[in-house]
């Protein structure tokens, strides 16, 4: 009997393949590594549907951020992070992907359809990206003082590039600090909005609790001790001043920032650049270095166009990570498949 339908898609086991059942099987059994992806607030905005051979990806808006993320482009980054675990379980298990995005005009929910193609050897790249989907996390602690490998740098820099975006790797003290200041202008300006902080709360849980998505008190780097009370305290101004000063300090203090941009900023352009950011999150993953997001400049319009001055740029910026050397963190819970499947098209 093969173990396709977990409880916990983290406890999803490569010798449990089902090599020889119908690729509709092998597809769900698939499913458990692609919900591993990271998601904007752990949101996990995906919806999936398996017809024969073919994974059909739609973007769930019932799980939106209207007040963080009100175009949806973090959602539909976040189907593309899904998107590429899912084609590198392919590769992994022997099988070359076959993508097409946005494949309807009419459905814009429909995000792409990834065809189990033919069988195809997988590289050691693929089978290391595939090792790396468990070791990923997201990780808010801060990080040593110790300087990231140039050669690792530049190849993180080809593996986004590999996706069609790009990359702006921000290394030197200075300039670490001017963007800092950007992403604490930010971080101001949208910790002062009750709204901004109700949401954030609203996707917010103590760990202890049962919930499938969303984000751990302590996966945000807040203490545990804060308890059932965790999510009130977030929503008042004295937090909202004691999260600038620790996004700055962890901006300040990490020996690597970077920026990913894309040439474009629409629907196409976002799911390409959430690919970008999986292989770059796997592939940092795999050097054993750890990384989080600091996107505040990006997600508030008027601090956004100050980046691109900043950086000079007629590019779109995307995502905005901090990258180094962290302590160990827990995982943050997945949904089950069972969850995001949806059935027969015309059920
Ligand atoms: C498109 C995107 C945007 C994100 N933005 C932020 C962010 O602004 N701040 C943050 O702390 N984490 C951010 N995250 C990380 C998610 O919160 C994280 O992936 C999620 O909680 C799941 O945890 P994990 O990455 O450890 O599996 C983002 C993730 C994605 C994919």
């Amino acid at each position: 009997m093969t173990r396709v339908w977990l409880e916990d898609p983290w406890q999803v086991a490569e010798h449990d393949f089902p090599r020889y059942a119908t690729p509709e099987v092998q597809l769900r059994f698939l499913l458990n590594y692609a919900v591993l992806a990271p998601s904007v607030h752990n949101t996990q905005p995906w919806r999936f549907r398996v017809v024969g051979s073919e994974v059909e990806l739609y973007a769930d808006r019932t799980r939106a951020l209207p007040v963080a993320d009100p175009e949806d482009r973090q959602l539909i980054m976040s189907c593309g992070a899904a998107l590429f675990h899912l084609q590198v379980a392919m590769r992994h298990f022997g099988h070359q992907p076959q993508v097409r995005l946005l494949p309807d005009p009419d459905d814009p929910d429909l995000l792409a359809f990834v065809r189990l193609g033919p069988p195809e050897p997988a590289t050691l790249m693929d089978h290391r990206l595939f090792r790396a989907i468990k070791k990923r996390r997201t990780n808010r602690l801060p990080f040593e003082n110790r300087p990231v490998p140039e050669a690792e740098l530049w190849a993180l820099e080809r593996a986004v590039e590999q996706e069609g975006a790009h990359l702006v790797i921000v290394q030197e003290r200075t300039k670490r600090y001017e963007l800092a200041e950007l992403i604490a202008e930010a971080d101001r300006q949208q910790t002062s909005d009750p709204r901004f902080r109700r949401e954030l709360a609203a996707w917010t849980h103590p760990a202890r609790n049962e919930s499938k998505d969303g984000l751990p008190l302590t996966a945000r780097g807040l203490r545990e001790w804060l308890g059932p009370a965790g999510p009130f305290v977030l929503r008042t101004f004295l937090w909202a001043r004691g999260q600038v000063a620790r996004d700055r300090q962890l901006a300040e203090g990490s020996p690597v920032l970077l920026v990913l941009l894309t040439d474009q900023d629409e629907p196409m352009a976002w799911l390409r650049a959430g690919q970008a950011l999986d292989r770059l999150l796997l592939q940092a993953a795999d050097y054993g270095l750890a990384a989080s997001f600091l996107n505040q400049p990006i997600e508030v319009a008027e601090m956004r166009t100050r980046l691109r001055r900043w950086l000079a740029t007629e590019r779109w910026p995307q995502t905005i990570l901090r990258l180094g050397y962290g302590p160990p963190v827990a995982p943050t819970p997945r949904r089950p498949i069972q969850e995001v499947l949806l059935q027969h098209r015309y059920l």
